[in-house]
């Protein structure tokens, strides 16, 4: 079954005319997430860390469909706060497969997490600092606690996702022994060390990655001398996936065998928690044209999604692969007629940072096609906004037909509905304004 899946499905490997279909049903912009591709990934991972506790990080799609999909394949629930505790538990069996991840967590994450591990008494918490273990103490809570250690060291596909040596995130690692000894000493069920290196880890950086886990690995062998066994030790995520069409896919393999050699004879279970790696590639975004101009250097394309649909590439300079489905279809196999011309494609958003892509070579397009954006299933839908006071888009979740629900024959499904105008303005208490205005 695994050989029919490939490490990387690109954006060419969608089926345009059904994607095209998409747009014309639900409307656009328009997120699709395959969520067969999404248990595909998880399995490959699988047979990369068999012997490994995996944790799916909720952030990168939070979407209830995703979370019960791998939760069904087995996968536990990383989360980083409150919210996303209660949709994992909502998902999930039990609360033994979630974790909470506490970064500077506000007052109310903790009274709500403390509340549900009321409940949900398996729950682990990581706590990245002594003062939460202090506030954790104070709401009575002396459950599973692991302790996120920073260990000096960060990789990842830009400076703002490389979290190993921010400040923010852990304790200092050389600290991490005394702290988790005082925990223990308090009551606390300390279970585990955690550290997260940062999120699209590539091949390139396997020299960083291996760095990372030694230094993981001799923390664990001071902590096992100096307090005792440890249930796991979390290496975080941040498994990378190739978004340029020419980059190969990151060795899974051998991350799994460098991950392996540095924990050694540790006894403890591995954790890896990535995010991205399950979804990424699982979901594309689709966008209308609605505007063709010659600009002063460059064709300028404009497309009814923008920064707020899709923010990477404005926040990271990401890039994405874009096809143009429309004139993909025009052409015998898949291959666009039209000419190739550079351009720059741009949202809607009164921002200049608010482009897809500049001066890239696609087939010259045209007002009402239609356009896939790949990739975009991690940190897409999660990280959109109502910037420009704009509806967040609609997602839509494709089924193999053994597991579709309905027998309509359809195996896509709305997931979740385009927002409308009410729904940006519904929190504001302004009382001049009628409680439901018009959509
Ligand atoms: N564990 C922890 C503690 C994390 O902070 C993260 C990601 C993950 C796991 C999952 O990382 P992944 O496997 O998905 O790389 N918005 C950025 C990514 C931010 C990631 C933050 N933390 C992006 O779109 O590239």
């Amino acid at each position: 079954e695994l050989a029919e899946s490939p490490a990387v499905r690109r954006l060419s490997d969608w089926d345009a005319a059904a994607l095209q279909e998409l747009v014309d049903d639900y409307g656009s912009p328009l997120y699709v997430l395959d969520l067969e591709r999404v248990r595909e990934n998880y399995r490959r991972l699988e047979s990369a860390f068999p012997d490994a506790e995996i944790l799916y990080a909720v952030k990168a799609n939070a979407l209830s469909d995703v979370l019960e999909a791998l939760s069904e394949e087995g996968a536990g629930l990383e989360c980083a706060s409150a919210g996303e505790v209660k949709r994992a538990l909502e998902a999930s069996e039990s609360g033994a497969d979630v974790h909470y991840t506490a970064v500077n967590p506000p007052a109310r994450d903790l009274d709500w997490v403390v509340d549900a591990w009321e409940a949900y008494p398996d729950l682990t918490i990581t706590v990245g600092a002594e003062d939460t273990i202090d506030r954790l103490e104070e709401r009575g809570y002396d459950g599973r606690l692991c302790l996120r250690v920073n260990p000096g060291i960060g990789a990842g596909h830009h400076e703002k996702v490389q979290t190993g040596a921010a400040a923010k995130f852990g304790v200092p690692a050389e600290r991490a022994v005394d702290v988790l000894a005082d925990a223990a000493e308090r009551g606390f069920d300390v279970v585990g060390i955690h550290a997260h290196v940062g999120s699209g880890v590539s091949s390139d950086q396997l020299d960083d990655h291996r760095e990372f886990v030694s230094r993981m690995g001799d923390l664990a062998r001071s902590v096992e001398s100096e307090i005792g066994g440890l249930e796991f030790v979390d290496v975080g995520g941040g498994f990378g996936v190739p978004y340029r069409e020419d980059k190969e896919p990151l060795d899974l393999e051998a991350v799994a065998e460098a991950t392996r050699d540095a924990l050694g004879e540790v006894d403890a279970r591995l954790t890896v928690e990535p995010g991205r790696y399950f979804v990424a590639d699982a979901g594309v975004l689709l966008t209308d044209v609605n505007t063709v101009k010659e600009a002063r250097d460059t064709l300028a394309v404009g497309v009814d999604a923008g920064m707020t649909t899709l923010l990477r590439p404005a926040m990271y300079d990401a890039y994405h692969p874009i096809r143009n489905l429309t004139a993909a279809l025009e052409g015998d196999a898949g291959e666009s007629v039209r000419e190739t011309v550079p351009q720059t494609i741009a949202g809607p958003i009164c921002e200049s940072g608010d482009v897809f892509c500049s001066d890239r070579d696609l087939p010259a397009s045209e007002r009402g096609d239609v356009l896939a954006i790949g990739n975009a299933g991690a940190y897409g839908y999660e990280m959109a906004n109502q910037y420009n006071s704009r509806p967040r888009p609609a997602s839509v979740v494709l089924e193999s037909e053994t597991r579709r629900a309905s027998d309509d024959g359809d195996t896509a499904r709305l997931a979740r509905r385009r927002e409308t105008f009410d729904d940006v303005t519904r929190p504001e208490t302004n009382r001049s304004r009628s409680a439901d205005g018009d959509a």
